[in-house]
């Protein structure tokens, strides 16, 4: 009862984020088809929920992930003893590139190393990282509102601006927060006045608390956030990763692909699935996908669980001619 009642709260709470921080799906064993074919039904739905868990929680370590992981670590240690000067980070690209993806799971392997080391921030009680979005059309109280919700702290009309914003610095540095993380940061188009006030507002918070903050948005350069004395000072404190789909043009990049598609595969758990056969579809998921993650990821979930449901348990793709024959009308229709 109460996994389902927790499971109802968004990663922008402190509930919603302890339970993903907390969420690690084993891997269920892996079988022969004929295990598969002798399973009783209710082994076989227990199965194939596990393996919808396991394959949905698959992360894959791209190159992209381990620069900014990394990075993200070193700014963490320089900024630890800090009061002020802190850097930060800046995550951009184009939807569906695994910007969310990226930083979350930056901020669960924060907390999860700290409650190994047995840190203080580690504690029971703390709370190490904090995750925000951007609501779009937000101002400044708007904004260091969506912190006190994190916390589930009241924020009723009449409280003023500044009290809200020590109320969330004092509380933040109660419970240890380290890393704050704010996604959808292009939301903070500064050619308004009212999210140039929303994005000084963070500013401030940011020079009131200890933690590193890494902001994450789409094409986040073109939202007007780095532009003009303001913009200057965040691209001073915030270094720039950008995120780009993947690529085909050299031998490298095309291994690079590959070896994503060989650790995805892993996680679809299909037991006449051998281990690489994925790499026979490599170049056609790549034209379909056009490289990007997201789409990716989508593509083998879909084809993954038809082929739990189907029985065949192993990838296989519409031919080339059948995909273009249903894209065709689709196109069609939307044009
Ligand atoms: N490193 C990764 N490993 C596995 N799946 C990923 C990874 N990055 C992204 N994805 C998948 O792609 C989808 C889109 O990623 P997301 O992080 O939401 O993109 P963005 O924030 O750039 O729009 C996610 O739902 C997730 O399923
Ligand atoms: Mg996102």
């Amino acid at each position: 009862m109460t996994d389902t009642i927790a499971h109802f709260f968004p990663l922008s709470t402190k509930e919603g984020w302890s339970r993903f921080v907390s969420d690690d799906p084993p891997r269920p064993p892996k079988i022969t088809h004929a295990q598969r074919q002798a399973q009783s039904k209710s082994n076989r739905e227990q199965y194939d929920t596990a393996r919808r868990q396991f394959m949905s929680g698959g992360i894959v370590r791209t190159p992209v992930f381990n620069k900014i992981l990394q990075s993200a670590s070193s700014r963490l240690r320089m900024n630890e003893f800090k009061y002020t000067g802190k850097l930060g980070l800046i995550v951009s690209g184009a939807p569906a590139l695994g910007k969310t993806t990226t930083v979350t799971q930056i901020g669960k392997l924060h907390t999860l190393r700290r409650q190994h080391q047995e840190h203080p921030a580690g504690q029971p009680g703390s709370i190490p990282v904090v995750y925000i979005t951007v609501p779009p059309a937000c101002g400044p109280k708007a904004m260091i509102a969506e912190f006190a919700e994190f916390f589930g702290l009241p924020t009723n009309g009449r409280i003023s601006q500044s009290t809200l914003l020590n109320t969330v610095s004092q509380v933040m540095a109660r419970v240890r927060t380290e890393l704050v993380i704010v996604d959808e940061i292009h939301n903070l188009n500064v050619n308004y006045r009212m999210s140039a006030d929303a994005s000084d507002a963070l500013k401030q918070l940011s020079e009131k608390c200890a933690a590193t903050f890494i902001y994450a948005g789409v094409n986040v350069e073109s939202s007007g956030l780095l532009d003009g004395a303001r913009g200057q000072q965040i691209s001073s404190r915030f270094e720039l990763h950008r995120v780009a789909p993947f690529s085909d043009r050299s031998t490298k990049h095309r291994d690079e692909w590959q070896a994503v598609l060989l650790d995805l595969e892993e996680t679809l758990c299909l037991t006449r699935q051998r281990d690489g056969d994925i790499l026979a579809h490599s170049a056609r998921l790549f034209a379909d996908t056009g490289g990007s993650i997201g789409r990716l990821v989508d593509t083998l979930h879909r084809a993954a669980l038809d082929a739990i449901d189907n029985r065949t348990e192993r990838l296989t793709f519409a031919s080339d001619t059948t995909m273009r024959a249903k894209r065709a009308p689709a196109l069609a229709a939307a044009s």
